[in-house]
């Protein structure tokens, strides 16, 4: 069975004709590509871009933090990633006072480089394949629940006996739905340090209404550098600290970009779903993706009323409204793409060519009974996954509850909790409660308190939602808003001042009282239902769906091979390290519209906009443009070019991506798609299915010529 397994994936990739575009590749296999590569204008191998045995690209491409990614680009550690990436440490070392967001933040010297404790950066020393060791012991009659034991228990032998012998970060990885594992190594750096990014109105150029929009004018890029002991090896924040040598660090192409120009990515993809079937792409696509788009356009409504009247409401939701922004715009893409492109009639249209394969042979019996219980499964899944959207999408998006919810630790313990734990608890508390407050603004809350819960109560069946909702009829007679207000009015969450003084003179004998503070008890009527009628129903669910994606995965990987030999067959993005690649080009989004690959300076002066935040233009970029003062960052025809788009296929997490020419030069930086085309994390299209990078020369002239931070330019290597 793992013999067959490992056969299968070499088949396949050896065997089909790949076709450009689609396709997140690994980089320890990507000899497999190499070929096709350089067809397409690749200047360099696959093994000057992944290698173990000498310094290759992947030395310099790092996570940065949790889901976005980052590159070296000097022999000193220097960091580039999207200025969205760097957002929330741009903002945490932002006051009213010193406003990094709204006026930028050079660090004209290291000195001035600012710690950022609790930021790390990941790079992936080494991926070793090893299905046969997790899949010991599996046979065809293996059951589901026996084989999710073995893997468990033979991945934990793995990781215990793997990191005996290294000193790197050691986990396991599974792709292709559980059919290949990987061993990864990792080494984790944990002293990085702010450097500098442009002011927001350049970083964040057009805001949330042109992001992941073409064309597209945002300077997306922030400035970090990683920091090791003496001794040159990953350290916690230390003054004594060094810059960090890199293996390898980008070159930078000063040359830009053509149409048809040969390009790849080399990132941190998180999470694609390209083999799912249709029911499931009914499901979210025309289902969840709704309902959560629909609650999020009342949120976000709420929160521009606020921030657009006030500055430092402005400042502090920024975060959050980014953050809820981003995903709301891309679903609705996702909708609409799926809708447009007949991503569901295109699944089905598969599905039959999959079940006639099937009926070919009486060993494929089980490939079509995955694909045909998928159905039963997703229909109870609905009301659970439901139930957990409106909990999390509504309900804790109330942030008193959320914020009170951090407390329920505390309501728990009793006079036997030794002192230790207690204090540490407090501590933890006392700084969450100091960052909350900094960006709280009751006003917004207590209106997303009423519409959010007026929503959740509207949407779940009484005899399925949590208590606390059926309260508001009971007790309040259905009045939302005379709930909200006492819950507001009665809950310590609301007021600093006295979570400060409940925390400093917290005793056990407090910990009941605690409990029955309203926020916290909205919060438990909520988690409870959850925990006692959707959680363990929902795992159910989900691990049934898993398995059958297992065996439906292994069927496509034998089925699309034999049956659309042209298709391109790749794992899932899993948020491990992929390369992928294409060319650059434009595309027609809709009848009688053709979009060009670049844009130029030209188009920030023409969206200008001095009275809405996201359009202004400072007099310094003014000032450059009328001198068209852009030194040897101007393109050839004399403009500045600020972005461009390619044929690559990425997903979030390959935001701050270096984006590379045929020489594996950096051209820019990847930090958007196209909306038209944001439905490729389920289905994809080359033809609108574009990543948006920021052009690298365009960052260049930023740091040179508009904020004079030369220092930083003088420690790269670049390529005229
Ligand atoms: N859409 C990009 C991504 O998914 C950029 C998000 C940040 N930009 C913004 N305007 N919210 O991360
Ligand atoms: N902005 C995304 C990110 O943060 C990249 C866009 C996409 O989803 O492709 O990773």
């Amino acid at each position: 069975m793992k013999r067959t397994l490992s056969t299968i994936i070499t088949v396949i990739i050896f065997g089909g004709i790949l076709r450009a575009d689609e396709g997140m590749w690994i980089p320890a296999l990507l000899q497999r590509n190499e070929a096709e590569m350089q067809a397409m204008g690749m200047k360099i191998t696959a093994d000057d871009i992944y290698s173990i045995n000498h310094s290759s690209m992947k030395d310099a491409v790092v996570l940065f933090g949790g889901g976005c990614t980052g590159e070296i680009v000097s022999d000193q550690g220097l960091l580039l990633t999207n200025h969205h990436c760097g957002y929330g440490w741009i903002q945490r070392h932002s006051t009213v006072e010193h406003d990094y967001l709204t006026d930028g933040f050079w660090a004209m010297t290291m000195e001035e480089e600012l710690p950022c404790p609790g930021l790390t950066v990941t790079m992936l020393k080494n991926m070793v394949d090893v299905t046969d060791k997790v899949l010991e012991g599996v046979t065809d009659q293996t059951t589901d629940e026996e084989r999710a034991q073995l893997v468990k228990e033979n991945i934990k032998k793995l990781v215990e006996e793997t990191e005996k012998t290294t000193e790197y970060k050691v986990t396991v990885e599974s792709f292709y739905q559980g059919n290949q594992y990987f061993l990864m190594y990792n080494e984790i750096f944990k002293d990085i340090r702010m450097v500098g990014a442009p002011p927001s109105n350049i970083g964040k150029f057009g805001g949330d209404t042109d992001n992941w929009v073409w064309p597209r004018h945002t300077g997306d890029f922030s400035i970090f550098r990683v920091y090791v002991d003496k001794d040159g090896k990953p350290a916690e924040y230390s003054e004594d600290n060094v810059p960090y040598k890199p293996d390898y660090h980008f070159t930078i192409s000063l040359k830009g970009v053509e149409k048809d120009d040969f390009t790849f990515v080399f990132g941190y993809p998180a999470r694609t779903n390209e083999y799912l079937p249709s029911v499931a792409v009914n499901q979210e696509a025309n289902v969840i993706y709704p309902v959560v788009v629909d609650l999020r356009t009342q949120i976000l409504d709420i929160y521009n009323k606020y921030q657009e009247k006030d500055a430092k409401v402005r400042i502090q939701y920024a975060s959050k409204h980014a953050g809820l922004g981003n995903g709301w715009k891309k679903w609705m893409g996702v909708i609409e793409g799926i809708r447009s492109f007949k991503g569901i009639e295109k699944k089905r249209a598969f599905e039959t060519a999959y079940n006639d394969w099937c009926m070919q042979a009486r060993n494929r019996m089980k490939y079509m009974h995955a694909l045909r219980d998928f159905t039963p499964v997703y229909e109870e899944y609905e009301k659970y996954r439901m139930a957990t959207t409106y909990m999390t999408e509504a309900g804790f998006s109330i942030e008193l509850i959320s914020y009170a919810a951090s407390f329920a630790e505390l309501g728990e313990v009793t006079k036997d909790t030794p002192q230790e734990e207690i204090d540490n608890i407090i501590s933890s508390l006392k700084a969450e409660t100091k960052a909350f407050f900094k960006d709280y603004y009751q006003p917004i809350d207590e209106e997303v308190a009423v519409t959010m819960l007026e929503a959740y109560r509207a949407a779940q069946p009484e005899d399925f939602r949590p208590e606390i909702l059926n309260e508001i009829d009971k007790k309040y007679k259905g009045d939302v808003k005379a709930y909200v207000d006492y819950l507001f009015k009665k809950s310590i969450f609301t007021s600093e001042e006295n979570v400060n003084k409940l925390l400093d003179g917290f005793k056990p004998a407090k910990a009941k009282k605690l409990m029955k503070d309203p926020a916290i008890v909205a919060y438990n009527s909520m988690y409870e239902f959850y925990r006692d009628n959707v959680k363990d129903k929902s795992k159910e669910c989900n691990d049934r769906i898993n398995n059958l994606r297992r065996v439906y995965m292994e069927g496509q990987m034998k089925m699309i091979p034999e049956v659309y030999p042209e298709r391109n067959l790749y794992p899932d993005a899993n948020f491990t390290l992929r390369v992928t690649y294409g060319k650059v080009g434009g595309f027609k989004p809709k009848d009688a519209v053709t979009y060009r690959h670049f844009t130029t300076l030209d188009g920030i002066m023409q969206k200008e906009n001095p009275d809405i935040y996201d359009y202004v233009v400072t007099d310094r970029l003014h000032e450059l443009y009328d001198a068209k003062d852009y030194g040897r960052y101007a393109d050839k025809d004399g403009s500045m070019h600020v972005a461009f788009i390619a044929g690559n296929h990425t997903t979030g997490g390959n935001s701050g991506s270096p984006i590379l020419n045929a020489e594996g030069q950096l051209l820019g930086l990847n930090f958007d798609r196209t909306w038209e085309g944001t439905m490729s994390d389920l289905v994809y299209d080359p033809s609108i299915c574009k990543n948006i990078s920021v052009d690298i020369r365009y960052v260049l002239f930023l740091i040179d010529k508009y904020a004079g931070c030369t220092r930083l330019i003088d420690e790269m290597t670049i390529a005229e």
